[in-house]
């Protein structure tokens, strides 16, 4: 049966990793992976995370099964953290959460519940998005569009193109949006821009899917969740799949939520029903540790003031280097416009090279970014900075 099956190319991000990982060349830069790096380069356990995780393992008593919709507690802790503790969907009872393996099993819970009331529904991603956003949608089975969004020649959103796009979609289509620290650009819709496209979901009767993978890694923990808060005010149905791989630093631990948001409670209680059924189909219940620990933190007052503190510093750690490296392409390229790298946020820019520069930079400089010139930021240290800004000088030449 196997015999017929050929070879795929690999995952271009993983791909990127093994290729780096061969380079023997000492100067090799690596901004491909989106993992957050420190000043050395490393991506440590947080401080948080490791107290966390002695307080589980201590009072932990049993290794039994827990649930498909995983941790309740770990559920309603992250309820709280994304909409913020006294939003009114609490009281009306409009929101329902299941626990994921990560963000992407969160995104594919959520297109599996697409797909189940509404199969004929397409969903819509940015033009560009996170590649992965593809394959977790249509592999359920529904359609993709794409609507348009960044600019790259002046590194800026066209929010009018991509109104003026959303609003020709049928009513019942699907829009994924990046809540905050857009992957690739970096370029995320302003407080002013959000509120605008709530008449426009309204009006179009268009189901928001908000995908928060860096919450806190953009202006703050409030701030990169502002587009939920106001769309689960606004509107009736919205769906959040929110990844803690990197603002608790934790990604093989596969920690993820799929919160659902309904108009009536009832009907959030059925399609956690039908989501409930969905995870026993594939991997019958998530893996529990990851939860755990972020359960203990967000229920302590001291680790979560401690979590606050340590992302505020990762934050400030990828805003600098955002910031630096501006003045270090100013001085190696300045006949190229690189500031709109310091408007933007997240781990995230489009340098906006071609994909010859590109691999022309991996081959002669040793600098690892994905094929579109996507860099992590956070990949960059002060002590490479300099020579990354003059290998980008040298492919531009
Ligand atoms: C935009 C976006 N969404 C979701 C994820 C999900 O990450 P994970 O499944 O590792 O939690 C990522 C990770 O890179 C991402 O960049």
């Amino acid at each position: 049966m196997f015999e017929r099956l050929d070879r795929v190319p690999d995952d271009p991000i993983l791909g990127l990793m093994a290729a780096f990982r061969a380079d023997s060349d000492p100067k090799k830069v690596d901004l491909g992976v989106g993992v957050f790096r420190d000043a050395k380069g490393e991506t440590p356990v947080l401080e948080c995370v490791r107290k966390a995780e002695r307080a589980v393992l201590e009072r932990q008593t049993s290794k039994t099964y827990v649930a498909p919709a995983g941790n309740a507690a770990f559920n309603q802790a992250m309820e709280r953290l994304v909409f913020g503790p006294a939003h009114p969907i609490f009281a009306a009872e409009r929101v329902r959460s299941i626990q994921g393996p990560g963000g992407c099993g969160a995104l594919r819970l959520g297109a599996e519940l697409v797909r189940l009331a509404s199969p004929q529904a397409t969903v819509h991603v940015s033009t560009p998005t996170w590649a992965n956003h593809v394959p977790l949608m249509t592999g359920t089975g529904l359609k993709l569009g794409r609507y348009p969004y960044y600019e790259p020649s002046r590194g800026v959103i066209d929010f009018a193109a991509m109104c003026q796009a959303l609003e020709t979609l049928p009513a019942g289509d699907v829009v994924l949006l990046h809540a905050s620290c857009h992957n690739p650009t970096g370029a995320d819709l302003s407080r002013e821009q959000w509120q605008e496209l709530v008449p426009l979901m309204r009006r179009r009767g268009l189901l928001p899917y908000l995908d928060m993978a860096y919450q806190g890694l953009g202006s703050g923990e409030e701030e990169d969740a502002y587009p939920i808060r106001l769309f689960a005010a606004e509107l009736p149905e919205l769906l959040v799949a929110v990844s803690c791989s990197k603002n608790f630093g934790l990604y093989r631990e596969r920690v993820g939520v799929l919160h659902v948001v309904t108009e009536k409670p009832v009907i959030g209680v059925a399609a956690l029903s039908h989501e409930v059924r969905v995870a026993r189909s594939i991997y019958s219940m998530p893996p529990d540790h990851g939860a755990a620990i972020v359960n203990e933190i967000l229920g302590s007052a001291s680790l979560r003031a401690s979590w606050t503190q340590e992302l505020s510093v990762m934050r400030a750690r990828i805003n600098g280097l955002r910031r630096q490296l501006v003045v270090a392409l100013r001085a190696a390229c300045p006949a190229r416009d690189f500031d709109f790298i310091a408007h933007q946020q997240g781990m995230f820019s489009l340098l906006g090279l071609s994909t010859d520069q590109v691999r022309r930079i991996r081959a002669e400089r040793h600098v690892y970014m994905t094929d579109d010139s996507r860099i992590n930021i956070a990949g960059l240290r002060e002590d490479n900075l300099e020579y990354f800004a003059q290998s980008v000088a040298h492919v531009l030449r």
